[in-house]
C-alpha cells in the first residue's frame, strides 16, 4: 500500500518528484532546476477530458512513476481538480488514490525480489489545504484499491496452489478482524443439500467441492445476496479445452475471488446494509471420475440438468447457488462469473456483460460501472432464447446446438433457477474482464472487476 501523507506546501526536495496534469497530448518527466523531477501528464484537451479519462489519468501517474524508478510522488489536488470540473472534490480524491494503487500493484508472490527492491510507488504526498472530508475520502480510495488488489493477488494465484480448500481458507483470510462469519460446506453437506450440479461438475477433481458462505450483517432489512463462480481450475473436464484456451483457467474463480473481496469492503467501510456471499468452488477436471457428456445432474431446485458439454461448468455449480441463495430470503441477488467466451465475442475485453429482467437495476448497475471504471453492458434476457437450451432426456440442457449468443443462452439457463423467485436478479458474465488489457495501465492478470462497481452499487443503495 502507498504510504500517503499531506503537506500545506509544495514539497521541494529532490526526493520527491512533482506530478501534475496539462492540456495536451504529451506526457514527459523533466528535472527541474531545483534538481527535483517533474512528471507532467498531457489529460488532452480539457474540453475534452471525462471521468473515464481521468480513471486512466489517474494510473497513469503511477505508471509514468514506475517506469522513471521514482518512489516519492507529490501530487496538488488544486491541479488535478482544475482540470475536472466534472467531479466534486472528495470524488476526484477517492479515484484519483484509487487508481494509483491499482496501478502501482505488481504481482510479484512467486518472484525473487531484486537486490534494489520491487519497482514501486511507496509515497505519495497530497499538497495543499486539504479539508478533513477530502481526507476520508483518500482514504476510502486507498481502502477498495487495496481490496482490489487482494482480489488480484488471489485470482493470479496458479490453480495447483488454489483449490477448493485454499479458496475457502482465503474467504476466512479476508475476513479476519471483520463482522462477517464464515462458513463452509464439505462433499458431505453438499449432498445432504442435494446440490447434484457442484457435485457433478467436482466429481473428477480429488480435490473436494466446498461451499463457501460469507454473511455480513451491517443493517437491518433483507440481505442483498452475492454469488461468485468458484471454478479454482477449469479444464473443460472430459469436453477437454484445447491448451490455448486452458491457459489462464486458474482464475476461473474470478467471480468467487470478486465477491469475497467485495463482502470484506462493504464490512471495512461499515456499510449499513445485510449482505451475503456464496461462493461454490469446485476444479473441473477430467478423469477416471469425472461426470460425462450425455449425464443428467438433479439439481438442489429438483430441475435435472442435461450435460451436452462438461465445459459449460460454471452455470451447473451456479445453479445450485442461486437456488441456495433463496433460504435467505433475499431483496436481490447479483451473480458474478467468467461464464462465457462468447461474452467476450460479443463485447470485447473492455466490459462485462449484464443481464436482468429488471430494467432499473440494469440501469443503476450500469451507472455504477461507468462512475467506477468496471464498465458492463447489458443483453437480452428474452424468453425465445429458452428454446435454445431445451433438454432431450432432462429438464435444461448446459450448452446449445449453436455457438451464436452463448452469453445470452448461458444467461437464460441461469434464470430457470430465478424465475419465481419474487426478487430481482442480475448475472454479470465479467469473462471479458478477467484480465486486464493493454492500454488500461494495470498489471499483467486479474483486472480486479468489478469489484468497484458492486461496492459503489452498495454504497448507494
Ligand atoms: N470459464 C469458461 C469461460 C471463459 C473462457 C472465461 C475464457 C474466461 C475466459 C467457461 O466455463 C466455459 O468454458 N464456457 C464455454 C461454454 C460452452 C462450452 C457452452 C465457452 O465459453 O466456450
Ligand atoms: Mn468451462
Ligand atoms: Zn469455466
Amino acid at each position: 500500500m502507498i504510504n500517503i501523507t499531506y503537506s500545506e506546501t509544495k514539497p521541494e526536495v529532490k526526493e520527491i518528484a512533482l506530478a501534475r496534469f496539462e492540456e495536451g497530448n504529451d506526457s514527459w518527466t523533466q528535472v527541474l532546476q531545483s534538481g527535483q523531477k517533474e512528471i507532467v501528464i498531457g489529460i488532452g484537451k480539457k474540453e475534452d477530458f471525462t471521468r473515464r479519462k481521468f480513471i486512466i489519468t489517474a494510473r497513469r501517474i503511477a505508471v509514468s512513476a514506475k517506469a522513471g524508478k521514482i518512489k516519492k510522488i507529490a501530487v496538488s489536488l488544486e491541479n488535478i481538480l482544475s482540470f475536472s470540473p466534472f467531479l466534486k472534490e472528495d470524488e476526484a480524491g477517492e479515484l484519483l488514490i484509487q487508481n494509483m494503487e491499482l496501478a502501482n500493484f505488481e504481482f510479484v508472490a512467486y518472484k525473487t525480489q531484486p537486490e534494489e527492491g520491487w519497482n514501486v510507488v511507496e509515497e505519495v504526498i497530497i499538497y495543499g489545504a486539504i479539508k478533513e472530508e477530502i481526507k476520508q475520502a483518500i482514504e476510502r480510495g486507498q481502502m477498495i484499491a487495496d481490496e482490489v488488489n487482494a482480489s488480484r493477488k488471489l485470482i493470479n494465484t496458479p490453480g495447483g496452489e488454489m483449490t477448493p480448500s485454499v479458496l475457502a481458507e482465503a474467504a476466512k483470510k479476508a475476513a479476519q478482524g471483520l463482522d462477517i462469519k464464515v462458513s463452509m460446506l464439505g462433499k458431505k453437506e453438499i449432498q445432504e443439500l442435494k446440490m447434484g450440479g457442484i457435485l457433478g461438475v467436482s466429481e473428477g477433481s480429488r480435490e473436494e467441492p466446498k461451499f463457501i458462505l460469507m454473511e455480513y450483517m451491517g443493517g437491518e432489512g433483507k440481505p442483498i445476496v452475492l454469488v461468485g463462480k468458484g471454478v479454482t481450475f477449469d479444464t473443460g473436464g472430459l469436453s477437454l479445452k484445447p491448451e490455448q484456451y486452458m491457459y489462464e483457467m486458474h482464475m476461473d474463480m474470478s467471480g468467487g475471488g470478486a465477491v469475497i473481496h467485495t463482502i470484506a469492503l462493504a464490512a471495512k467501510l461499515k456499510l449499513k446494509k445485510n449482505i451475503v456471499a456464496l461462493i461454490p468452488a469446485v476444479e473441473n477436471m477430467p478423469s477416471g471420475s469425472s461426470y460425462r457428456p450425455g449425464d443428467i445432474l438433479k439439481t438442489m431446485s429438483g430441475k435435472t440438468i442435461e450435460v451436452l458439454n462438461t465445459d459449460a461448468e460454471g452455470r451447473i455449480i451456479l445453479a445450485d447457488a442461486l437456488t441456495y441463495a433463496k433460504k435467505y430470503n433475499p431483496e436481490l441477488v447479483i451473480d458474478v462469473a467468467t461464464l462465457t467466451g462468447a461474452a467476450s465475442v460479443a463485447l470485447g475485453e473492455r466490459a462485462s456483460a449484464i443481464f436482468s429482467k429488471d430494467e432499473s437495476l440494469i440501469e443503476k448497475i450500469r451507472k455504477s460501472g461507468e462512475e467506477s471504471g468496471d464498465y458492463v453492458w447489458p443483453l437480452p434476457l428474452w424468453e425465445e432464447y429458452e428454446e435454445d437450451i431445451k433438454g432431450t432426456f432432462g429438464d435444461v440442457a448446459n450448452s446449445t446446438k449453436t455457438r451464436y449468443g452463448g452469453a445470452i443462452t448461458a444467461a437464460v439457463f441461469l434464470y430457470q433457477f430465478v424465475k419465481d423467485v419474487g426478487y430481482s436478479w442480475l448475472h454479470i458474465d465479467m469473462a471479458p474482464r478477467m484480465t486486464s488489457i493493454e492500454g488500461e495501465y494495470l498489471a499483467k492478470g486479474s483486472s480486479g472487476a468489478p469489484i468497484q462497481l458492486l461496492i459503489n452499487f452498495l454504497r448507494k443503495l
